[in-house]
């Protein structure tokens, strides 16, 4: 009862935090869209409560429908490639008035039924909406400033010049990828956990910075998607504002242009299995942890990026800010690990994106919360896909 009690603490404060991103936007820029291959803002009002509904109401418990159609309607999300944008117009989607409602009904039922509901269905739910908070401060990230209220002093800043960011090296060892079943909750992409032997290589010590990825454009690359301006004058779209381009803060940037920066620095993105090497492997090679919850830019603990060294310390290996400040690209295409199967009550949660048109992101940003930064979350997107808080860091195979 203590863990229901917990659980369901743990739900509300996730629809806490989500509330807290709608009151964000500004009234008339609801039936937005802010990314064009994402649905419209509104969606995203319904879309919440329908997954509760769906999943815990209809999917666990068996109860009733009382609105078929915003069921269905507000069911799922859309990833069509970059480019191919959907073409409905605001007047497709209901009155806000009418998704209010329908918000303000499922949870009155839920908050009644939620301790019948299975605990891993509450998990599912709970770090869904954990995950859209995430994909909602992207959405507020590409809102135009005019559509969308700051919170009160959200002032940030970055520093002159970036730190230095050596290659730094990572003994051969074993690592886990994935986890153990009846080892706490995960999505059906965690399992199962595969032990992998991962040979020497180093890494740099911090992400890539935006003074780092400077020298890049300098030299023809296109500037990345939140950089505006013009060359030697360039700002940094925040969530919120526009600064002048922090040089020490990572790079967000797309895998592919990870890739290329990589490639022109003669070295590569690292593996997921380097990443998991280098995030959690020890230099004893035994013992894993999962991150510290209380350290680290994640959890919603700050607006934008900080700093790439603004942690004082660094892991067994020397390496700073593996968890939190960013996610990190990978070079392995997002796909099943050995036992994979499907959750029976969302077959298309993961499987739908073993397509190989989508990569491993490991880590956090800062709009990540803490229960998804357990060592065998997998994250994962288009290698084009230009608007989420991803950075990288190279690796030197010998
Ligand atoms: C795991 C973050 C890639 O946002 O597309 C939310 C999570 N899936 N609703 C996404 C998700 C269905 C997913 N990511
Ligand atoms: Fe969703």
């Amino acid at each position: 009862m203590v863990a229901r009690a917990a659980l369901r603490r743990e739900w509300i404060r996730s629809r806490q935090r989500t509330d807290e991103l709608f009151r964000r936007v500004a009234p008339e820029a609801l039936y937005a869209r802010p990314i064009p291959e994402r649905h419209r803002l509104i969606f995203y009002l319904g879309h919440l409560e329908a997954f509760d509904w769906n999943q815990m109401a209809r999917g666990a418990l068996g109860e009733p429908s009382f609105h078929p159609e915003f069921d269905q309607l507000f069911e799922f999300g859309i990833d069509p490639p970059v480019g191919q944008a959907p073409q409905d117009q605001p007047s497709d989607w209901p009155a806000v008035g009418a998704v209010k409602a329908y918000h303000a009904e499922v949870r009155k039922r839920l908050d009644a039924l939620l301790d019948r509901v299975p605990a891993e269905r509450v998990h599912v739910a709970i770090e869904h909406r954990d995950m859209h908070a995430e994909t909602f401060a992207y959405l507020l990230q590409n809102l135009a400033p005019g559509q969308k209220v700051a919170p009160p002093a959200e002032a940030a800043s970055g520093a002159a010049e970036p730190p230095a960011n050596p290659l730094t090296p990572v003994p051969a060892g074993a690592v886990t990828l994935g986890r153990r079943r009846g080892d706490g909750f995960g999505w059906d992409n965690e399992f199962e956990a595969m032990r992998v032997d991962v040979p020497a290589f180093a890494m740099q010590r911090h992400k890539v910075t935006n003074g780092e990825y400077l020298r890049f454009v300098a030299d023809g690359a296109a500037p990345p998607h939140f950089w505006r301006g013009e060359p030697g004058r360039w700002r940094l779209q925040t969530l919120y504002g526009e600064i002048d381009l922090p040089l020490d803060w990572p790079v967000y940037v797309t895998q592919r242009e990870a890739a290329a920066f990589a490639r022109w620095r003669g070295l590569e993105l690292p593996t997921e299995a380097q990443f998991q090497r280098a995030a959690y492997g020890c230099a004893d090679g035994v013992s894993e942890t999962d991150p510290d919850p209380a350290r680290g830019n994640f959890d919603f603990r700050s607006a934008d990026p900080v700093p790439v060294s603004a942690d004082p310390g660094v892991n067994a290996f020397g390496l700073a800010q593996m968890v939190g400040n960013g996610w990190e690209w990978t070079s392995t295409l997002f796909g099943p690990l050995p036992g994979f199967e499907p959750f029976p009550f969302y077959p298309g949660y993961s499987a739908a994106f073993f397509d190989g048109q989508h990569y491993v992101l490991k880590g956090a940003s800062a709009h990540t919360a803490a229960r998804l930064t357990r060592r065998s979350f997998r994250n994962w997107f288009r290698p084009d896909y230009p608007y989420v808080f991803a950075g990288f860091r190279c690796v030197e195979n010998r």
